[in-house]
């Protein structure tokens, strides 16, 4: 019999039956039935079609050792976060996770107390807090990467050259306790210069996330862990590009003092409860 538009899921279905990976073939099948609907229901013209495979195919041209533009089209279509909502669902009082993002790279080790901006000036701010497990023991020797952007609203890899700043690696204490310094956070765009900008465009979409410091930490016998800690009042807390505020991540930033360096300062509290395995 002819393909046609009545027979064609089940023709395509039917040539997966020697599929021997349960999975693949679960997945296949699922994509395909809901492909085929999405193209029944919507019915596009060729035309259509082909800006669509075109729009695809920049998508994978922008990609290099820098950027993967197909992440972040999945961080902005909300799928990043679905599917951190499916494989992170928490049962007790563990810190929420949050999306990756695109800008983890490596960081230099340093001690507790430590200046994280080395180059990049901005208002200082002293981030601290303790790790811990559920039932409030602290976490010693947990290691703890934290990367931001600056006011610019850049990360250190956006930039030119190979300067490595705003981004650390710390211990936290036998008492479980962590600090650095650092400077505020600001909101900033996600790189908007690709096909992902364009269709943000297209759709009356701002491209900003609220300010926020990224937190990657690993202890034995937990959980990887990786999160933001949000700063309060943001004004994109309600509607960041990549829908990945979650509330429990909220801190308010206070107005107060580094004795150690005699400055103004703003402090920044961010307990983190980690999860057994
Ligand atoms: C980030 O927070 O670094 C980020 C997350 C998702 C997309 C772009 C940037
Ligand atoms: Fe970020």
């Amino acid at each position: 019999m002819d393909f046609n538009e009545n027979n064609a899921t089940e023709a395509v279905l039917n040539s997966f039956s020697k599929i021997k990976d349960k999975r693949l073939k679960q997945i296949m099948n699922s994509i395909i039935t809901h492909l085929h609907q999405v193209v029944k229901e919507v019915e596009p013209t060729e035309e259509e079609w082909m800006k669509a495979i075109m729009f695809l195919t920049k998508t994978g041209q922008k990609c290099d050792d820098r950027r993967q533009e197909f992440i972040l089209l999945s961080d902005v279509l909300g799928i990043s976060m679905l599917l951190d909502a499916i494989n992170n669902r928490k049962s007790k009082d563990e810190t929420e996770t949050t999306v990756l993002g695109p800008f983890h790279a490596p960081s230099p080790r340093i001690s507790n107390g430590e200046n994280i901006a080395k180059s990049v000036v901005g208002e200082n701010c002293i981030v601290s807090g303790n790790v811990l497990d559920v039932n409030k023991n602290s976490v010693p020797g947990a290691s703890i990467e934290v990367w931001q952007s600056g006011p610019d609203g850049l990360y250190d890899v956006q930039k030119e050259g190979d300067v490595v700043d705003l981004r650390a690696t710390l211990s936290s204490l036998e008492d479980g306790s962590y600090l650095f310094r650092t400077v505020k956070p600001q909101y900033y765009p996600i790189p908007v210069d690709g096909p992902v900008g364009d269709l943000l465009k297209k759709l009356d979409r701002h491209p900003y996330r609220p300010a926020h410091i990224h937190f990657m930490v690993k202890a034995e016998g937990f959980k990887d862990l990786v999160t933001h800690v949000f700063i309060d009042g943001d004004k994109y807390l309600e509607s960041d590009t990549v829908f990945a505020v979650k509330n429990s991540l909220i801190r308010q930033l206070e107005e107060g003092f580094d004795d150690d360096n005699n400055q103004k300062c703003y402090h920044l509290n961010f307990d983190i409860v980690m999860e057994k395995i």
